[in-house]
């Protein structure tokens, strides 16, 4: 798969669903775990028993240097099922010591093992070997996927995992294309770059996106020829030891890939403040990103990138198809729970077309299937935990309070699990918080405006920049916004395109450095300035 565009591949799944045939009605309806409801004051209504998951837990410890371990306490976390609260299974969790032996396993791998010295076209076989297992195994990943973080099974199995597939084989394609230059330098010498792996990374990732924040960030490592020490997030530990299994499987030596379920204070900051850990990759929150490269400051000023939160615009413009922009808009704030670092999170809408944008995105938004994520054709499911479920209803108490005008949702869905209503809000000003804060939930906030020099300015009084999405037909509008708008990612007419080769990171406090494509590779490589004198300068 070349390119994939998340977005119209879910309308495309979304469409072909017979469940969305039977939209409208007044009252909250549930039909076969599929809930659907009108008004803001739907009630709270039981969703059906929960489908069994269509797989088995069978790898809770923590793999280290090529083997699954207990950790050194022997202490374990549940994760649970977002569905009901339930224990999915009991995770051994990593702290300090298993960092310790993560690290020293990936250090002996770096510094004595064969992934740095094999030729890189051995590297790159064996990450397309890693991609080849993946991708056999797609629907057990997906399925493990949706059951430990509540996303529709339909976006694990049909973008997220053949994501992870692309990733793995978009990266084996550049491990044997990495080279320096040979520079021309003033003086009788001749110079050269040796671009060579940066040696032990630190990885730590978040929950919304596991699979996909696994590839980006192991890709380019493994082709690079460093080793890694994975830490996964302590609400979505399942699908990444599934993947660290077939990694060996596909014939990554033991300390490659080592990865550790825990924590962030523990085994975490031992990540990010590890003097054996020669660069930290780091994928969350903005407050967690400066506490990780406080950590890395105080320990060996390992390098930091860092990708973080963001309160993206969706800016429609006068001449935009309204359909079209609402649906996009739509999807841009409510993919994945609205769990999104670059979500549309703030739509702004031309006062010429606001009051019909905001009809039809409440429609929308009433019609969105909301329900067990394994069944097919919903749109959306649980938040991840109890946590992010209690601040984006507390989000929504502010907007309400604030005087944002209560289009949809405003609650909470049935009484178990973490499912949130569909919600909209129209008449939000910049000043409010649900305007300002990083909601990550299914909240939609619409703002008017009148000019494109007006929404520029308010588009960027932001502390991110992240992202940015621009709806217009006149492409002096559109190239006018794409260099106006601080941002890393610019998305005309489309959002959520992401493909393995185009660069993805924030500006301000986004984030530090790009992922995915060309520019991650920079991020695990050193560069060695070699001179070697000329004795005859004849020879220049
Ligand atoms: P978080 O940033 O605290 O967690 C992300 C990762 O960092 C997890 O693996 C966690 O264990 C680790 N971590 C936490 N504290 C750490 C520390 N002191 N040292 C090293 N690692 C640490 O995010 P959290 O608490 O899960 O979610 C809070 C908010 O963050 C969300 O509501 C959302 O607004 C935002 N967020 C943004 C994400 C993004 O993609 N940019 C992803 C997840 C959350
Ligand atoms: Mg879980």
């Amino acid at each position: 798969m070349a390119s994939r565009r998340i977005s119209s591949l879910l309308s495309r799944s979304i469409a072909s669903s017979p469940s969305l045939l039977s939209l409208g009605g007044k009252s909250p309806h549930v039909s076969r775990g599929v809930h659907r409801y009108s008004t803001a004051a739907a009630a709270a209504a039981a969703l059906e028993v929960p489908i069994s998951p269509p797989v088995k837990v069978e790898l809770t410890q923590l793999l280290i240097d090529g083997k699954f371990v207990d950790s050194a306490s022997g202490k374990t976390f549940p994760t649970l099922d977002p569905r009901t609260g339930d224990v999915i299974a009991h995770v051994a969790e990593g702290d300090v010591e298993d960092v310790n032996r993560a690290v020293s396993a990936a250090r002996m791998a770096f510094d004595e093992g064969p992934w740095p010295r094999m030729t890189a076209y051995e590297r790159s076989k064996i990450l397309l070997r890693c991609a080849d297992l993946v991708e056999k195994h797609n629907d057990e990943i997906a399925a493990l996927e949706t059951w430990d973080n509540g996303k529709p099974y339909d976006q694990a199995a049909k973008v997220e995992v053949p994501m992870l597939t692309r990733l793995f084989r978009y990266y084996a394609g550049w491990a044997d294309k990495i080279h320096g230059l040979t520079v021309p330098a003033d003086g009788p010498h001749h110079v050269q770059t040796l671009h060579e792996p940066i040696g032990v990374a630190g990885q730590i990732i978040p929950w919304n996106f596991p699979l996909l924040m696994l590839a980006w960030k192991l890709g380019p490592a493994l082709a690079c020829g460093n080793t890694v020490v994975l830490k996964t997030a302590e609400q979505t530990p399942l699908s990444a030891l599934y993947v660290g299994k077939l990694l060996l499987e596909a014939g990554l030596p033991p300390g490659v890939v080592n990865i550790v379920s825990g924590f962030g204070p523990t085994a975490g900051a031992a990540i990010a403040s590890h003097m054996d850990i020669d660069k930290v990759a780091f994928t969350g929150s903005t407050g967690t990103g400066k506490v990780v490269l406080q950590l890395a400051a105080k320990s060996n000023l390992k390098p930091v990138t860092l990708e973080l939160g963001g309160k993206s615009p969706f800016i429609v413009c006068e001449d935009a198809d309204v359909d079209k922009a609402v649906e996009l808009a739509h999807l841009a704030v409510f993919f994945n729970q609205g769990q999104c670092c670059c979500a549309g999170s703030r739509t702004f809408v031309h006062e010429r077309v606001y009051d019909e944008f905001v009809e039809k995105s409440k429609a929308r938004a009433i019609k969105r299937a909301v329900g067990d994520p394994f069944k097919a054709g919903i749109e959306q499911g649980p938040q991840v935990d109890s946590e992010q479920f209690k601040k984006i209803l507390r989000y929504i108490r502010s907007g309400i309070e604030n005087g944002a005008t209560l289009q949809a949702g405003g609650d909470q869905l049935g009484s178990k699990g973490y499912y949130i209503q569909p919600t909209v809000f129209s008449d939000v000003k910049d000043e409010m918080v649900i305007a300002k804060e990083e909601i990550f939930g299914p909240v939609q906030s619409i703002l008017k405006f009148k000019d494109l020099e007006e929404v520029i300015a308010r588009a960027n009084k932001s502390c991110y920049g992240l992202a940015a999405g621009v709806f217009t037909q006149n492409l002096d509008t559109a190239n006018r916004l794409m260099r106006a708008l601080r941002v890393g990612s610019v998305w005309i007419n489309c959002f959520d395109v992401f493909d393995a080769a185009v660069p993805f990171g924030g500006y301000k406090m986004s984030g530090i450095g790009r992922e995915k494509g060309i520019y991650s590779l920079n991020n695990y490589l050193q560069v060695k300035a070699v001179v070697t004198p000329l004795t005859n300068p004849a020879w220049l």
